[in-house]
């Protein structure tokens, strides 16, 4: 490949596939003017978020203060180090294993409501829902207020970046206010008889490190809405994008289920749903030939460096049992996603259930379907053709 320290690409081709293989080959580092600098390649990309020293998650205005706490995922060590280990307890694959009954019956009863309907829409029917309940269902939501909660987490995660520059609208503002009241009205509660659920053991859990502060677990709480829901939403809907797309692998999953962990592996390196990230250059460095001065903002493209042909052979082919796959999708170094035995798991069992259930699944507008944002659309409706007996484990 060769190098360039040219910042300012021309125009670049809408197809992200396409723009990614230009800037990976004659942009690896680059910027618009005023804008952040993209960082394309998979081992640029991996040095970014391996080297915390030189490029800091402090990216947001500091939100500490006597009611707020840093969110894990946004600061660096030692604050993290302490945060993370606290909480990664409650993320254990035992734990996590303990949710699939609840995620193979809400899937489930998703699923085959969605069956009954002429042209469903896959983020309502599907796609949203399920990350949104498991997450309530950890956090202790009550079921009565799963609609508050959706109406919440749905304003909150379509304004996310106005929120984290301190942009957000009033209504937003609304909604977040509101949540808040109401976690510290759980979290209250919870302190007097801590209950069975992520939440429960957030506020029991002590370590060396001390105990989780009602202002972190309350932090904690709005980190996983933003970082688990969206990105399982568009998990779930880049299955489908799949299959729209490559019908051979519905069938071919029909056929052998075995294939379902690496179809899922797959489809998050090639339409990996949270696309980029972001850092704070700390440390002068140079990167791919560009230097990077102190104070200036990197996105580390994390769907570029997924198709990155040195690490991947024919990344731009959909190769269902690519193995191995070491995608970046759920990112790297300290900050690595904490839900990411969850997410495979919601992916994976979101499929089995369209299996359980359908012979075809196509998409009614392609478009649509785009990433162009974190997570994927906000609607998405489907054609689908139900099979006449169902094999469902749930029957
Ligand atoms: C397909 C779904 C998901 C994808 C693609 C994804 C992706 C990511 C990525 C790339 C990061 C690192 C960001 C960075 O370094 O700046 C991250 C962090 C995180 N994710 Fe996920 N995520 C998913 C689902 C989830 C779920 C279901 C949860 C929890 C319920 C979750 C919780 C977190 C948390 C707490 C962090 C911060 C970790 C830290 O700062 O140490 N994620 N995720």
């Amino acid at each position: 490949m060769t190098e360039t320290t040219s910042t300012e690409p021309g125009p670049l081709p809408d197809n992200p596939a396409e723009r990614y293989r230009i800037l990976r080959r004659d942009h690896p580092v680059s910027r618009q003017a005023g804008q952040p600098w993209r960082v394309a390649r998979y081992a640029d990309v991996q040095r970014v978020l391996r080297d915390n020293t030189t490029f800091s998650s402090e990216v947001v205005p500091a939100t500490v203060g006597a009611d707020r706490a840093a969110t894990m995922l946004f600061c660096d060590p030692p604050e993290h180090t302490r945060l993370r280990r606290l909480v990664s307890s409650a993320f254990s694959p035992r734990r996590i294993a303990q949710l699939r009954e609840v995620i193979e019956r809400r899937s489930e009863e998703l699923v085959s409501e969605m069956v009954g309907k002429e042209q469903p829409d896959l983020v309502y029917e599907l796609a949203s829902p399920l990350p949104v309940t498991v997450i309530a269902n950890m956090l202790g939501v009550g079921d009565g207020d799963i609609r508050e909660f959706k109406r919440w987490s749905d304003a909150i995660f379509g304004n996310i970046g106005a929120i984290l520059f301190g942009r957000a609208s009033a209504d937003v503002i609304e909604a977040a206010t509101a949540m808040d009241a109401y976690f510290r009205d759980r979290i209250d509660r919870f302190r007097k008889a801590p209950p069975e659920n992520l939440l429960g053991q957030l506020i029991e859990v002590e370590t060396d490190d001390g105990k989780l502060t009602d202002a972190e677990l309350l932090s904690f709480c709005r980190l996983l809405l933003i970082a688990g829901n969206e990105t399982t939403t568009g998990l779930i809907v880049g299955c489908v994008r799949v299959f729209h797309e490559l019908p051979e692998t519905f069938a071919a999953l029909k056929r052998d289920r075995s294939l379902i962990p690496t179809f899922v592996e797959e489809t998050l390196r090639y339409y990996s749903p949270f696309s980029l990230t972001l850092r704070r250059v700390v440390k002068p460095i140079e990167l791919s030939g560009q230097e990077l001065p102190v104070g200036d903002i990197v996105l580390p493209l994390i769907a570029s460096a997924n198709r990155d042909d040195s690490v991947f052979e024919r990344p731009d082919e959909f190769v269902i049992d690519r193995n191995p796959n070491p995608h970046l999708a759920f990112g790297f170094g300290v900050h690595t996603c904490l839900g990411a035995t969850l997410a495979r798991l919601e992916g994976q069992i979101a499929v089995a259930s369209l299996l359980d259930h359908l012979d075809e699944i196509t998409l009614v507008d392609h478009d649509l379907a785009a990433l162009s944002r974190l997570g994927g659309p906000r609607t998405l409706p489907v054609n689908i053709r139900a099979i006449s007996k169902v094999t469902s484990r749930f029957q």
